[in-house]
């Protein structure tokens, strides 16, 4: 007799997996859009230190309270985090559960010379250095959102040795965030026209544009906090001084 349970025995096939994956691609989706935003955010340093300063009193929401308040920072930290840890434990289902199937994929990944398997390992790889590399990161920013500046940002990557943390952080972020939303187009069609091919083809240019766009932009903001750090190595501490605030100051003296 055959014990075994099968689907034509009235056994509901779970919707369970496919959920599972609604979560995964939407939590990605967050996160990819969020680091755009962020890289963009964290380059104001390369326009000057007076704007990341006041990029900065924008984001503790400086326009409702006087002087700005981190604690907004940190709420929003929080929120990227459990986002961040609920797509990392997702993400743990696809990945090889024994060395066996991981030879498995390897060797199917290398015969047929399958670009998209070689991406899903890229990715396995990224996502898993990003769960410790990402989660020192955002627990520092969640747990000091008043240290965040152009000097206090500095001083934290130069003199607190952040910046090798960042490097491999940076390229993991990279790589994984665009492959990532490049997956989601393929998954759910999403730019799918009359050739899904060629629209593919396109999506992958797009894909490298966009990740070498963000490497560069990344390492020379990586670059410019590196240089701040070193130059105020000495003065570790000190807060940024916006230049109008500075004018101000300098009046108030004058005129008193
Ligand atoms: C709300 C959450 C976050 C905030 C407020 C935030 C804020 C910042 C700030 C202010 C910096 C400049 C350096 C510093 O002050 O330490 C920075 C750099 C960086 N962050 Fe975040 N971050 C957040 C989440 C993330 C996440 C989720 C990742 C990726 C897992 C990430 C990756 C990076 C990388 C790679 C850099 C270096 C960028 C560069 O120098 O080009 N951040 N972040």
């Amino acid at each position: 007799m055959n014990t075994t349970k099968s689907s034509n025995m009235g056994m509901k096939k779970s919707r369970m997996p496919a959920r599972l994956d609604y979560f995964q691609s939407g939590s990605g989706l967050i996160l990819g859009l969020f680091m755009w935003g962020h890289m963009l955010m964290v380059s104001s340093i390369l326009v000057s230190k007076d704007f990341m300063y006041s990029v900065t009193k924008f984001f503790e929401g400086s326009f409702l309270f006087e002087g700005g308040a981190p604690i907004l920072v940190s709420g929003f930290a929080f929120f990227i985090f459990v986002v961040f840890i609920v797509h990392a434990f997702l993400g743990m289902r696809k990945l090889p559960a024994n060395y066996k199937q991981y030879k498995v994929i390897k060797e199917t990944s290398s015969t047929l010379n399958h670009e998209d398997t070689k991406l899903w390992f890229i990715q396995a790889f990224t996502g898993f250095a990003m769960f410790f590399l990402g989660s020192i990161h955002i627990y520092i920013i969640m747990t000091n959102p008043d240290q965040i500046g152009p000097y206090a940002s500095a001083d934290r990557i130069w003199s607190g040795w952040m910046w090798p943390l960042f490097i491999l952080l940076l390229l993991a972020v990279e790589f994984h965030g665009t492959i990532g939303l490049y997956r989601l187009c393929v998954k759910w069609g999403w730019f799918d026209g009359e050739d899904p091919r060629k629209t593919r083809k396109t999506l992958k240019k797009v894909k490298n544009y966009l990740t070498w766009f963000f490497l560069i932009l990344g390492f020379t903001t990586l670059g410019a906090y590196m240089k701040i750090g070193y130059d105020h190595r000495h003065n570790v501490g000190e807060r940024y001084v916006p230049s109008t605030a500075m004018v101000y100051q300098i009046d108030k003296v004058e005129v008193a």
